[in-house]
């Protein structure tokens, strides 16, 4: 009998462990892994998974890999290089930004696309950059060169940004590179990246928002989807091939490397990668942490969003003007707000928080059994649990006030104008130094305004401080909108009107006027303007009294997931662990795969254009079917871009570990040649930046099939097919 109980404990601590590894030791599908590592962590997996490549041909350092046909495009995104002519491919929502930079009403590329007929026409997007690896290199000995145990975080820090600073230096001494150095699981390791950043980028061709936003934020993050969600631009580079400005003397950069195009499809259980930028997951971190992120701060910006949206959407139902102006905007607002929708529910329904702390058991069970690691990792879990509860106050107010204090535009808008404010202050100031400010902030007027609106920014200003000051106690908040409640008797509708009409950062014309005439003393104006006056006081309030509350932890939580991400993989020395997300390159692989969401609820692997022609409805903006689609729907106009079965393929589900920085993202098959883009996750997995789920989560790409079939049958742009290289 008592033997028959141990043996049941033995059980279920073996179903705990098993739980644990799920999450903790990467499943074949999750993980998200160093190139450089690639061949003693993964190629053998890889390869019994039905990679036909090796690791030498993902990243080589030695002759051309696929590694230099990657790039970071822009801040945040991925692109690939798909001819020898620089030609690049990335997302349409990574290239929204640009498309519509250059749109207006009379000529409005993201309604209609844009295509350019010849290099001549390619348009050229000052600020847009894109950022390719050279090499990277494990330089941990370096970095924690003279770093000792006994050190505070802070001398620490000292010596590690020296070091870092040193190799950084050597690393592109005599070259037009740049580097970087990054940390990786947290701090225990360091990585150098050299990186090649090209300046000179042009738009190629996007497809019309009917395509390329089909579904718009309603189908954001969900699967079955049908979003053309790409577009084309190529970087440019001076005589010797090397990054250079802008100029008409310039010409298509040729790379070591770019990547063939495969017209097979794909079929359930192929082998399949993502080679991308990973911006950021946390998936080593403690129950506690994953409690303030689900429990504290998602609920109050879902909150806070849902009323932001509610208000910019219904006037972008109104008016066309308006939609233009602030769909970028909205989708901005939306996609986090239905991410942690999603990320909530996901975490619920994996009943991570209960896991975690099931695991962490387990990890103090295991620190505790031996003297040594009992002094190193003995009490993590407690001081992390301690740190948590003492940070739970202000953690709520940096949300609310990340969320409304600095939502409003106004605000942000005058908060720009800081620096104006700071040379001017300073009496020696050079006249040329503040001229040339004023001059930048009339570019920056002109550039504003063109996507504002005052009076729906009135209406948000106005609901988000509602929120702001009724959710928080007085202490909590900056004591300046006291006003509302002592002036305006609590009607934050009517110190939003007094505020809009009083400030000059409501109108162009008033923000230009007084840029115009704008002479050294006149920042005094500056200064006493509401709006500025607001956002300096929510500045001096998050600085003063709510970052120094919460620093002070993040610096110790910093060291305690140091020493927690270690503890871990020592705990299990055989565990294959990846290194969270930190926006540097990596492989994720995994299979084409469907997926069940729900009780008897089976989504299949890829949709088809039946699929958008059953979504039309030329009623809903997200939905309108542009007219040369149908018609090529209804003659079947496919070429050879139509699967085996005959249809047209759009977007298809993968077990690849993505996560925010993965859009536009190469998608590879087996023989590392292009099958897709990656766009999004499904809304089942978008957990998985906190605890991935092999059974649920999915990222989905759009078929290359589809996208080749919009610029050759639909765009006509068949100059750009010929210069990729095609495999049928
Ligand atoms: N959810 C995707 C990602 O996180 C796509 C976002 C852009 N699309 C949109 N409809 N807002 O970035
Ligand atoms: N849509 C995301 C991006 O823009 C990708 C993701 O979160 O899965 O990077």
């Amino acid at each position: 009998m008592k033997k028959n109980i141990k043996m049941k404990k033995a059980f279920y601590l073996f179903l705990t462990l098993l739980a644990c590894t799920t999450i903790f030791k990467a499943s074949a599908d999750e993980g998200m892994w160093i190139p450089l590592l690639l061949g003693e962590n993964n190629e053998a997996e890889m390869q019994a998974m039905g990679f036909n490549l090796t690791a030498e041909d993902i990243y080589s350092i030695n002759h051309g890999s696929l590694k230099d046909a990657v790039v970071i495009f822009g801040g945040g995104c991925t692109g690939e290089i798909v001819s020898d002519q620089g030609l690049m491919l990335t997302n349409h929502h990574c290239g929204y930004g640009s498309i519509q930079r250059h749109s207006s009403l009379e000529h409005n590329y993201l309604t209609d696309g844009f295509w350019a007929n010849n290099q001549q026409e390619e348009l050229s997007c000052p600020g847009l950059t894109c950022t390719m690896l050279v090499r990277m290199e494990d330089v941990t000995e370096k970095v924690l060169e003279g770093v000792e145990d006994n050190m505070t975080e802070s001398e620490r820090e000292e010596v590690i940004s020296n070091n870092i600073s040193i190799i950084k230096e050597e690393a592109v001494e005599d070259t037009h590179y740049s580097a970087l150095v990054k940390s990786f699981y947290y701090g225990n390791k360091f990585y150098l990246m050299v990186n090649e950043i090209f300046t000179d980028v042009r738009l190629v061709g996007a497809p019309p928002s009917n395509i390329g936003k089909f579904g718009g934020d309603t189908d954001n993050w969900m699967w079955p989807r049908h979003t053309g969600d790409f577009s084309v631009f190529r970087i440019y580079v001076d005589q010797d091939n090397n990054p250079a400005e802008y100029s008409e003397d310039n010409v298509p950069y040729t790379p070591k490397s770019f990547m063939e195009i495969s017209l097979k499809g794909v079929e359930k259980d192929d082998f399949t990668f993502v080679f991308g930028y990973p911006g950021r997951t946390q998936e080593y971190v403690s129950s506690y942490a994953v409690e303030t992120i689900t429990q504290i701060e998602n609920p109050i910006r879902i909150k806070i969003r849902d009323k932001a949206l509610n208000i910019i959407g219904n006037a972008m139902n109104q008016d066309e003007l308006t939609r233009l102006q602030y769909s970028s905007k909205y989708a901005g607002i939306a996609n986090g707000w239905k991410k942690w929708i999603g990320e909530n529910k996901g975490i619920k329904r994996l009943n991570a928080i209960e896991v975690k702390k099931e695991y962490e058991a387990e990890f103090e069970k295991w620190a505790n059994s031996h003297p040594e690691t009992e002094a190193m990792y003995g009490g993590i879990i407690n001081r992390f649990e301690e740190i948590y509860s003492e940070l739970k106050t202000s953690r709520r107010n940096q949300t609310y006030l990340f969320e409304a204090g600095f939502r409003p535009d106004i605000l942000r808008f005058a908060s720009s104008f800081r620096n104006l404010v700071e040379i001017s202050e300073v009496k020696e100031t050079d006249i040329a130094e503040i001229d040339e400010e004023v001059q930048s902030r009339i570019n920056a007027t002109e550039n504003h305004f063109k996507n504002y609106n005052a009076d729906i920014d009135t209406e948000v200003f106005a609901a988000l401080f509602k929120i702001y000051i009724t959710d928080l106690k007085a202490a909590d908040y900056p004591a300046i909108l006291n006003d509302i409640n002592t002036k305006y008797n609590g009607d934050t509708e009517a110190y939003a009107n007094e505020l809009f009409r009083k400030s000059i950062f409501s109108s162009k014309k008033k923000t230009i006027d007084f840029l115009k005439k704008y002479k050294q003393s006149k920042y005094k104006k500056i200064i006493k303007d509401p709006a500025y006056n607001l956002i300096s006081a929510i500045r001096n309030h998050y600085f003063q009294q709510v970052l120094p509350k919460v620093e002070k932890y993040d610096i110790e939580l910093d060291s305690l997931m140091r020493l927690y991400m270690r503890a871990q993989m020592e705990m299990d020395p055989d565990g294959r662990f990846y290194p969270e997300a930190n926006f540097t390159l990596r492989v994720g692989y995994g299979k084409i795969d469907d997926y069940l969401p729900r009780d008897a609820v089976h989504y299949g692997y890829f949709t088809t254009l039946e699929g958008i022609m059953e979504k039309e409805d030329p009623a809903i903006f997200d939905y309108v079917v542009e007219d040369k689609l149908k018609e090529l729907y209804s003659t079947k106009d496919y070429g050879r871009y139509a699967d085996k079965d005959g249809s047209m393929h759009v977007c298809f589900t993968a077990s690849n570990h993505t996560t925010g920085g993965n859009s536009g993202s190469p998608v590879l098959n087996a023989d590392g040649q292009l099958i897709g883009i990656n766009f999004d996750r499904n809304w089942e997995g978008t957990m998985s930046d906190l605890m991935y789920d092999p059974d649920m989560c999915r990222n989905i790409s759009i078929d290359i099939r589809y996208c080749l079939f919009i610029i050759d049958k639909f765009a006509g742009a068949t100059h750009l097919i010929d210069e990729m290289k095609i495999i049928e």
